[in-house]
């Protein structure tokens, strides 16, 4: 093999040990962990309390619907949790964003995990209409309340938490946070921009000297009641496959326990389209659009009904 062939081999070996690369993960690292997650009355996050409660952490977990925490929980500790305890609230609301962290810090006496999962669907509220050509900002109002600044007034009261412990942040982003993918302008704004804020916080922490791990995750379509009720109001689904929400769980837990900056869930689908979408954009956005069987009526301020 000649030199070119060498350094192609090279090339291909060390991006195939790149990909494969898999992070030391030690369940045990977990047992007595003090961890927050948001959003664990369903999917993915009710998921990972129940991971948490397997590798035997002391876990607080919220999201509005009182009834399912209480479920979540009672689940929890027959799997072995050393402590479960939950705080309904709404994180659009600052005061109950304050309440869940001053609970874990009274309840644990600190903190190890922050994991920031919720996210509200109040741009899938309107049946069939995209909110942003509607021009109803009151929807986004709610989706940046709650998707963006909750996250941001979340980390900012844990950090002091998060200090002391050398702990992590873990933030549950989104593929429509790293591509462009239509029909979801204000959710895929907010994916954006906690990509966005993140990133520069961690430069931050690096810059202060504070051993506080962010960990981003890039997550595809995964099968929850998130899929399901865009399915129900704009009456189609991309063309593929969701993943099982456990097993995405699992792959944000691992994480964020090795403190990886970013993870892809599921590989396949969310790290090659992420890194597709960056080489040749263009030839991608075409790709995504295809995905999506619904056209896009021409909105009243093109067609002069409106003015
Ligand atoms: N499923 C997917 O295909 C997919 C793809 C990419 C990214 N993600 C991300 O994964 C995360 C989890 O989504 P999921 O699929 O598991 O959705 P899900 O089943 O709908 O769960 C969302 C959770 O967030 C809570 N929540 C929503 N609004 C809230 C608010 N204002 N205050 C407090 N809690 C609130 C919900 O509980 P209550 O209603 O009881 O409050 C629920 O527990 C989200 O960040 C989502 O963006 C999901």
């Amino acid at each position: 093999m000649g030199k070119l062939g060498w350094s192609l081999f090279l090339l291909l070996a060390v991006l195939v040990g790149y990909i494969w690369y898999e992070p030391a993960f030690d369940p045990e690292s977990l047992r007595g962990a003090r961890v927050v997650v948001t959003g664990c009355s369903s999917g993915i996050g009710e998921q990972m309390a129940y991971h948490y409660a397997g590798f035997g952490a002391r876990v607080l977990i919220t999201a509005r619907r009182e009834g399912r925490l209480k479920e979540v929980v009672a689940k929890m500790k027959d799997l072995g949790a050393q402590e479960a305890i939950y705080v309904a609230g709404d994180m659009g609301k600052p005061e109950d964003c304050e309440r869940t962290i001053q609970t874990a810090k009274e309840k644990f006496g600190g903190l190890d995990y922050l994991v920031i999962n919720h996210a509200s669907l109040s741009t899938l509220k309107k049946k069939n209409k995209s909110p942003f050509w509607d021009g109803d900002m009151d929807i986004l109002h709610a989706e940046v309340t709650t998707n963006y600044n909750s996250y941001i007034q979340l980390a900012s009261l844990a950090l002091p938490l998060l200090h002391k412990t050398n702990g992590s942040l873990v933030i549950v982003g989104s593929m429509a946070g790293k591509i462009a993918s239509p029909f979801s302008t204000f959710y895929a704004g907010t994916k954006f921009a906690l990509d966005g804020f993140f990133a520069s916080l961690r430069q931050e922490l690096v810059m202060q000297g504070v051993n506080v791990s962010i960990t981003y995750c890039v997550i595809g379509l995964v099968d929850t009641g998130l899929p399901a009720k865009f399915k129900e109001m704009f009456g189609f689904l991309m063309d593929i496959p969701a993943a099982p929400p456990s097993d995405c769980a699992m792959a944000i837990i691992r994480g964020g326990a090795a403190r990886q900056r970013e993870i892809y869930y599921p590989w396949r689908d969310a790290w090659v389209a992420t890194k597709l979408s960056t080489i040749v954009p263009q030839f991608f956005e075409s790709l995504t659009r295809g995905i999506y069987p619904q056209k896009l009526e021409k909105s009243p301020l093109f067609t002069g009904e409106e003015n």
